[in-house]
């Protein structure tokens, strides 16, 4: 898997990787191997019950391969608290065997998968120009006081400020997790980073070179500092990129405790956060009391028992934590979503009303860009504005120069020149050092028609704007239409209350769900472009080895800074409703999102179209609703259990989540309790139950409902009246087929109970069968 961010330094590293990596075909392969779940299940774990279990995992594998020092050698990892199973280094024959032996429910290989600030909690609502309003959930939740978050990802830079705990009492006592130091003695923990612990053996079996400095929690990336500060940072005034989107940096919930479970290493083929360790930093983060975790990281979709983020997360829901995932970067196209399962809460990433404008002056026209570059042109000078094509290197291909790869531009043609790149494939701010590197005096940094309006402040290292593939082409026919075109670009300023926002951003992965498409994924979407957050000092900000720079807090994109936003979200709900089940939560932030942007307008995608539930699910979070929902759908372990005996997996591959005996009779896949309607395959009628449960005042709700293009739906019954808190009422609603030409592709609907006050909102999707 790999952390969830947009920026793109893979590609250096992997040449390097890929040149360390062939000499070493490895015959033996890492392993997860399942063996069902503990008899004890949810009962005490201690030392004495790990080590005997350890033992019998030993004894097994040692009667299994007929040795007990190739057990001892092969075994890396032993889950001995809430999954039953180990690690181990096998022959593929080897582990052939293996899985036929009753006692394993399954076998899957230890596969990478990858890792995918100041402003956003105003926009959100939380608070308005420093203050906090009254209806603020920050005011009941009391700012996530004491609730716990974790992360797995890079670790943590703990010297940031927004990991100080002034203020913070005494660690709440059920915390039993660690300050894993070993070999980085300055690492430390204090009453707001309570925990922090690294797994590295997977990432070791998988490939990855490990040495002491792999010993320790430490953050040498950025991300995992990043995304954790997002989540639960604390108030830390005069926080700021560069001197820009000054403010006081914060997290969603500022007063709740934190813990970084390190998973992701420098990339090995791409590849960083590896299954064997993911499911230890589970286990751990279960053990140590964590509430919520945020995972900002993931892979290809798979089926869910050969997967650690399914499996790990399936065993925190169990155990009453709360998991948020990314949805990916691989957006727009179409069934690009991962984190599938629907267990976990998945985030799409979307803008906020924040900018940074740097414009591009030529001619008597301006077009605006954004940046963070701290580089400025002399003022009242013009510069020779080229497009990069028009400095090819003669060894370099147009393609290359034409994306402003390392090599592809000529110093002779570029020197002293405003140079035009178009954006992908290569890293925007290597783009940028390489135009600096040909002598070139700026860069402006074109979208693609695919990002269309997506742009992205970046910290440049030269005089350097971002612009959308509509400024692009109007730069392109003033290059067409003069001869000695010339060109500058204005220093970046931070600009607030921009509009459209939110918008999608065009990186945000999209839907359908493409292992069980019965589910709508992502579920909902928050800020994730241009987001403030901590960082590490070990790494520049651009993540780019050229570049020297070290400070506090950057800028990041990607849906892993929209994921531990929801994740602080979660923890403030949890602390305002400590009572709430994962899944009453996650209905709560779902069921009061928000379709519209700040000019009242449906919510745009990045070529600013109608978006629709496939780029933001139920829409954009709105906090201080989801603290009073009104009603939520709820959901139990068994829905779940019996949503995958209906999904097909057998008994063995369902006790990969817990021991299970599937009902005689199979569950409506459509019917699982979520705050999402989607139907797929529709052919004629189909009858959906759904069941909402109250928790607010009592109240009578009636249904309203807009029906997708071609589908007729009917509510059964319209009225549902609520008495008392913990009512549960069940509805039908029925979708028919009315003009199937209509529908050939996904249209859209949807369905809202209201008591007036409370308006309790579900998308509708629904495909007919083709
Ligand atoms: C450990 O490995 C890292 C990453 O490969 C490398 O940068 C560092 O120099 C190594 N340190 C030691 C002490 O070998
Ligand atoms: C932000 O802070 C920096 C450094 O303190 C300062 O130079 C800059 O002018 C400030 N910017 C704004 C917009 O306040
Ligand atoms: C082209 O040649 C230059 C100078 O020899 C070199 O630095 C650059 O990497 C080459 N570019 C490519 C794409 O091979
Ligand atoms: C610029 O000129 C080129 C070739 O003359 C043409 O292909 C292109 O469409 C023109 N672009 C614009 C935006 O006018
Ligand atoms: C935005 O939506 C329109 C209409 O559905 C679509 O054609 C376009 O490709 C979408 N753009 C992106 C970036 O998703
Ligand atoms: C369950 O399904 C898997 C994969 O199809 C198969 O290998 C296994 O034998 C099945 N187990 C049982 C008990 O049917």
């Amino acid at each position: 898997m790999k952390t969830q961010k947009t920026i793109g330094f893979l590609p250096c590293l992997l040449a390097v990787f890929f040149l360390l990596q062939s000499p070493a075909i490895a015959v033996k392969k890492s392993y997860v191997v399942y063996l069902g779940g503990h008899s004890s299940f949810g009962a005490e774990p201690s030392a004495l019950t790990d080590e005997l279990r350890t033992e019998s995992q030993y004894e097994l594998l040692e009667s299994w391969l007929k040795s007990k020092e190739k057990a001892r050698d092969s075994i890396f990892y032993s889950y001995t608290r809430f999954i039953n199973g180990f690690a181990a280094i096998l022959e593929e024959e080897e582990a052939q065997e293996i899985s036929k032996y009753p006692e394993v429910v399954s076998i899957f290989p230890n596969r990478g998968h990858k890792l995918h600030t100041t402003r956003s909690w105003q926009f959100l609502g939380l608070e308005e120009d420093g203050k906090v309003p009254m209806e603020s959930l920050w005011t009941k939740a009391r700012f996530g006081e004491d609730v716990i978050i974790g992360n797995l990802d890079t670790g943590v830079w703990p010297e940031s400020e927004s990991f100080r705990d002034e203020g913070m009492g005494p660690i709440p006592t059920r915390w039993k997790g660690i300050c894993q130091k070993d070999e980085d003695q300055k690492f430390f923990c204090n009453r707001k980073l309570i925990g922090a612990r690294y797994f590295n053996k997977g990432y070791a079996a998988g490939g990855g070179t490990v040495n002491s400095t792999f010993n320790s929690p430490r953050d040498i990336d950025g991300h995992g500092t990043h995304t954790l500060s997002t989540a639960g940072g604390a108030f830390v005034p005069g926080a700021g990129v560069l001197g820009f989107g000054n403010g006081t940096a914060k997290g969603g919930a500022p007063r709740a405790r934190l813990a970084a479970y390190k998973v992701c290493w420098p990339p090995v083929n791409g590849r960083q956060c590896f299954d064997a360790d993911i499911l230890a930093a589970f286990e751990s983060a279960i053990s140590d009391g964590v509430d919520v975790l945020s995972v900002s990281l993931g892979g290809e979709p798979s089926p869910y028992f050969s997967d650690g983020i399914p499996v790990g997360s399936f065993h925190a829901v169990s155990n009453g934590i709360a998991v948020v995932t990314s949805a990916g970067n691989s957006g727009p196209a179409v069934g690009s979503v991962s984190n599938l399962a629907p267990w976990l809460v998945t985030v799409g990433a979307s803008t906020m009303d924040r900018e940074f404008p740097s414009y591009v002056i030529f001619g008597t026209e301006r077009v605006k860009g954004q940046s963070l570059s701290m580089e400025s042109l002399p003022k009242n000078k013009l510069f020779p504005f080229i497009q990069s094509m028009d400095a090819k290197a003669a060894n370099s291909s147009l393609q290359d120069a034409e994306l402003c790869k390392i090599g592809s531009l000529d110093p002779e043609k570029a020197k002293g020149k405003i140079v035009m790149c178009t954006r992908g494939v290569s890293d925007r701010v290597e783009k940028g050092e390489v135009v600096k590197f040909a002598g070139g005096a700026g860069m402006v940094l074109a979208n693609d028609a695919s990002t269309g309006y997506e742009i992205i402040a970046d910290a440049h290292v030269l005089p350097a704007t971002h612009i959308t593939f509509a400024d692009g082409q109007k730069l392109l026919s003033f290059l067409n239409s003069s001869k000695s075109p010339r060109a500058s670009i204005t220093v970046p300023f931070t600009a607030l209350d921009t509009k459209p926002a939110p918008f999608m951003a065009a990186f945000s992965s999209r839907g359908p769900n493409a292992i069980n498409p019965e589910i709508l994924k992502p579920d909902i979407t928050a800020p994730g472009v241009s987001i403030i957050a901590a960082y590490t000092e070990a790494n520049s900000p651009t993540d780019l080895t050229f570049d020297k720079r070290r400070i506090p807090y950057n800028s990041l994109s990607g849906t892993s800074m929209s994921c531990p936003h929801i994740a602080g979200i979660v923890g403030l709900l949890k602390s305002a409703h400590p009572e709430w089940s994962s899944s009453a939560i996650k209905s709560a932030i779902l069921t009061t999102a928000r379709t519209h942007d700040n000019l009242k307008e449906p919510i745009k995608n990045s070529s600013l179209s109608t978006a629709n539930p496939f780029n933001y699910g139920s829409g954009h979070v709105w906090p201080n609703r989801a603290q009073d929902p009104g009603l939520v759908y709820d959901l139990t372990i068994e829905d779940y259990l019996n949503f995958l005996c209906a999904l097909g997996y057998n008994s063995s591959q369902i006790s990969t989540f817990r021991p299970y005996n599937c009902p005689e009779k199979t569950m409506l896949l459509e019917d699982l309790n979520y705050p999402s309607i989607t139907v797929p395959n529709l052919v004629n009628s189909i009858t959906i139950t759904r069941k909402l449960k109250n928790v607010g005042e009592p109240g009578t709700y009636s249904a309203r409902w807009r029906n997708p293009k071609g589908v007729v739906m009917s509510v059964k019954p319209t009225r549902l009246a609520f008495v008392k808190i913990g009512e549960e009422k069940t509805f039908t609603v029925t979708l028919r087929m009315k003009n199937k030409d209509d529908a050939k592709d996904y249209v859209f609907g949807s369905l809202v109970w209201s008591d007036g006050y409370h308006d309790v909102k579900s998308p509708i999707t629904v495909k007919s069968l083709v």
